[in-house]
């Protein structure tokens, strides 16, 4: 069974065909299929946004499609940056999560509480759309600490490790982050199935 990846992360490229390996799929990306644009991300939640990316490139592609968006959310913040994550504010990954800090500088360290969320979306051209969702719960930490990883990492602190994700090697995060979860979901989705059409 052949399934388009609607992403053109290398990074979550190499994950989902981590996670998926084993499972008799051929997953094609974007450039194979001579996709060279996705829909703008501005749905209201991760789901719309998973969705159209993965309605889109099924459609162009004529094939199966999977698709993800994620994002940062913050209780104080009533769940900022959430869908907005990747255009909260600043140039780079470091302007981000030091916005975020500086947002928070007064919220005591129980009320830092916060959440990745990861929605992977699967469609067929014949229009059977699933989704599948991950959590990884955490807290935002006062200062950044960390080297690996990306985005809001440095600043998400995992209460049962002692440490943010940046602080935690790539191979044991993609054990416990959300995109990992909602993966898995879909995993054991796609194993139950012999196709899709
Ligand atoms: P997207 O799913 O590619 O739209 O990414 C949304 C944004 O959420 C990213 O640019 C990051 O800022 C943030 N984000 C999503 N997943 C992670 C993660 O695992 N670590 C750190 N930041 C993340």
């Amino acid at each position: 069974m052949k399934i388009a990846l609607a992403t053109k992360n290398p990074g979550k490229i190499r994950e989902i065909r981590s996670i998926l390996e084993g499972l008799s799929i051929e997953l094609a990306g974007l450039d194979e299929l001579s996709i060279k644009e996705l829909p703008p991300e501005d749905g209201r939640t991760f789901k719309e946004n998973a969705l159209k990316k993965a309605r889109f490139v099924s459609q162009k592609a004529g094939l199966p499609a999977i698709a993800d968006d994620s994002g940062l959310e913050v209780d104080a913040l009533g769940g900022r940056p959430g869908v907005y994550s990747a255009r909260y504010g600043g140039r780079t990954d470091r302007d981000r999560y030091m916005k975020l800090l500086e947002e928070l500088k007064d919220i005591p360290d129980k009320e830092r509480t916060a959440r990745f969320r990861c929605v992977i979306a699967l469609v067929t051209p014949d229009g059977e759309e699933r989704t599948f969702e991950g959590v990884l719960e955490g807290r935002i930490s006062t200062e950044p600490r960390g080297r690996y990883g990306f985005g809001y990492d440095p600043v998400f602190y995992i209460p049962h490790r002692g440490k943010t994700l940046a602080e935690i090697q790539p191979e044991e995060k993609n054990l416990i982050s959300h995109r990992a979860m909602a993966l898995k979901k879909l995993r054991d989705y796609l194993s139950g199935r012999t196709h899709l059409t």
